[in-house]
């Protein structure tokens, strides 16, 4: 389970994330769903234990995240939005450096399991070049290798989609729904629509560090009085496209 008890975080003056608070249950996907800049990396940087909340706190399977960070983040996997992997390591040599991290036991077990997930996320084949060589999406599926190395409870996903072909965004979903179905707690961040309404059982809409409704996408109708599609909510709630703004700006001339 997650639990985010009113976190706040400011940089400076700017509040970029104010007063936060949600829960995830084992077997849930839920997505925070806002547009960049919202604040949802930041929040899942706190509950992390990457970042220190400025108020507030939050508790990951039951440990405190102020004063039991490190029970907290043995039961976590993170795929962060912008990864930095070891470029000069490739993608086999990386994720066995990270199965010594979690102190799995070296030997065939372990590895048959890396290179099933490999295989699942096609990249078994560019396994042996270096990870300065693989492009966005390749880096991404490393990084989901190495967080599900050692079978966390929760799991904690940044715009885990982004830069992933169909096939791989396919996959992942499958194997996030077979994973919730095993009581695996997540949560995921995106900006994109179609993604939360497809993938996670509750959302919550946040926007300048505010979550401004949260729920199944019933309950968010029923909040949005009524309004059929997430994009008709979300625009209603964060705000859709200056289109005075627009119109000005096709107004100055054809493309030459
Ligand atoms: N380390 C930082 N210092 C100053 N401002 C930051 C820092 N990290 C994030 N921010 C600001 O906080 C806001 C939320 O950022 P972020 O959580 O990354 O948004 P999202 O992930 O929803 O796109 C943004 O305005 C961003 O510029
Ligand atoms: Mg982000």
């Amino acid at each position: 389970m997650i639990e985010a008890l009113g976190l706040t975080k400011t940089f400076n003056e700017f509040t970029a994330v104010n007063q936060l608070s949600f829960t995830v249950q084992p077997g849930e996907i839920y997505g925070l769903l806002g547009p960049n800049g919202s604040g949802k990396s930041t929040t899942m940087r706190m509950l992390l234990g990457l970042l220190r909340p400025t108020e507030g706190s939050g508790r990951i399977m039951g440990h405190d995240l102020l004063t039991e960070i490190v029970a907290a983040k043995r039961v976590m996997g993170y795929v962060p939005e912008e990864a930095t992997l070891p470029e000069r390591l490739t993608g086999w040599e990386y994720c066995n450096y990270v199965g010594d991290i979690w102190r799995i036991p070296r030997g065939s077990e372990r590895e048959a399991e890396i290179e099933e997930l490999l295989t699942l996320l096609d990249i078994r084949d560019a396994s042996n070049d270096l990870i300065e060589t693989y492009s966005k999406g390749m880096s991404r599926k490393i990084g989901l290798v190495a967080a599900l190395i050692h079978k966390p409870k929760v799991l904690i996903l940044d715009e885990v989609q982004a830069g992933i072909d169909p096939r791989g965004a396919a996959t992942i979903k499958e194997i996030l729904n077979g994973l919730r179905s095993r009581g695996a707690t997540i949560l995921m961040s995106t900006h994109i629509l179609e993604i939360a309404e497809q993938m996670c059982d509750r959302i919550g809409i946040i926007n300048d560090g505010n979550m401004l409704a949260e729920g199944t996408m019933d309950e968010l109708r029923v909040q949005a009085m009524g309004q059929s599609s997430l994009e008709e909510i979300f625009l209603s709630l964060t705000g859709g496209p200056d289109m005075q703004l627009i119109a000005k700006y096709l107004e100055n001339g054809e493309p030459k």
